[in-house]
């Protein structure tokens, strides 16, 4: 029996006065949120296992690396669009959805750009980047994480913005010029700011959460063009969410008229126990917290996973289990089996109408 008939038939026996609220939204039959994940090329076109399950799940893609900086740009004269071509052929190919990720990061930097000598130069290349990438795709790309990750690891006054080459040369107006230079490229595409570790009950997810409210409502204030935050969802197993401080959070992000995604959801399990189903249970139950602490203020637009199956996953790249068992973050198991997080994420985007 499909959920939403499991729910019309609870209120057939005319038991809607005890669904919750999200049963009761389901019950109305409303669009699914779409899901999605990051893909990797290789498996992608060399994997018929993964494709199947890319087109079984899912409505929208985003390329794990192939619009960063360190793939587009082997050198400040050169833009090799092909991966991130094929990528995109395949999306409208089948009807899925395509995410950007990203243009303005610290991170995955050809060694060129630290050459980078001046400010003068530092804008040159950031715009003409942005230009070229949201310019090629216009149309066809309709949502960007504009700018990834700018809040230091552990903000404090003055040390609220990431060091990156765009920082150490634009300060913090690297982001406003970002935002307005992907605006001008495509006046229609949805401009997201995308960062990660605001759901964790610390005082660093409690300092993270402020700076990003901080930095959002002062880009808002100044009118700078701004629509959406990319909340990325790598959690830690093991550090409990701030269920309340999260919805108190995505309602103030709500309140500045913001839209929310969750864009790159997975869960770090180097620190759960070893069992297969003890930890599947786990990741499982800490996805759901976030899910429904951010879901109790706001829908999301999107959720969209770090991958979609254990076999293709950065996690172990920085949190390999000390056992030397596999990680296991991601909604489908290193065989394409179904995990309990599947589910979490199947009954969340099946819970607004
Ligand atoms: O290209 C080489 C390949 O030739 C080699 O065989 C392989 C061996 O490990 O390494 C390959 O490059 C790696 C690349 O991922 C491809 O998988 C890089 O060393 C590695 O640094 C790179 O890491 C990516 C990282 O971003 C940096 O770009 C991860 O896959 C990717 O999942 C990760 O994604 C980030 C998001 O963009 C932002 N949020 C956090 C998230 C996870 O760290």
């Amino acid at each position: 029996m499909q959920r939403r008939d499991f729910v019309l038939g609870a209120i057939g026996t005319g038991a809607l006065s005890y669904l919750t609220p999200a049963l009761a939204a389901m019950a109305a039959g409303g669009e699914p949120i779409p899901y999605g994940t990051c893909i990797r090329n290789d498996p992608l076109f060399e994997d018929p296992a993964y494709r199947k399950a890319v087109l079984e799940y899912c409505k929208v893609v985003v390329s794990e690396g192939s619009l960063k900086w360190g793939d587009l740009r082997p050198d400040r004269h050169t833009f090799t669009f092909e991966q991130a071509d094929r990528l995109m052929t395949f999306a409208e190919e089948h009807g899925l959805e395509m995410r950007g990720h990203t243009l303005a990061w610290y991170g995955a930097m050809p060694d060129w750009t630290n050459e980078i000598a001046s400010p003068e130069e530092a804008r040159l290349e950031l715009t003409t980047h942005i230009r070229s990438v949201v310019g090629r795709y216009k149309g066809r790309i309709k949502s960007w994480d504009v700018v990834n990750e700018p809040l230091s690891d552990f903000p404090k006054p003055g040390d609220l913005i990431r060091e990156s080459i765009w920082q150490k040369h634009l300060g913090a107006d690297y982001i406003e010029l970002a935002l307005r230079t992907a605006h001008e490229a495509d006046p229609d595409v949805q401009l997201v700011i995308n960062d990660y570790d605001i759901e964790q009950a610390t005082d660093r997810g409690r300092a993270r959460r402020k700076a990003l409210l901080d930095l959002l409502r002062d880009l808002i204030d100044r009118g700078v063009p701004l629509h959406a935050l990319g909340i990325q969802g790598h959690l830690k197993g093991d550090i409990p969410i701030d269920k309340s401080g999260l919805t108190s959070f995505v309602a103030e992000v709500k309140a500045m008229g913001l839209a929310i995604l969750v864009t790159e959801l997975d869960v770090i399990d180097d620190a759960l126990p070893g069992p297969e189903a003890e930890r599947d249970a786990a990741v499982a139950a800490c996805a759901r917290d976030f899910l429904d602490a951010i879901g109790a203020a706001a829908r999301p637009e999107r959720v969209l996973t770090w991958g979609i199956t254990d076999q293709h996953t950065w996690v172990p790249i920085w949190f390999s289990r000390q056992d030397g068992l596999p990680n296991r973050p991601l909604p489908l198991d290193a065989d394409f089996k179904p995990k309990p997080l599947m589910d979490v994420i199947q009954e969340f985007t099946h819970s607004f109408s």
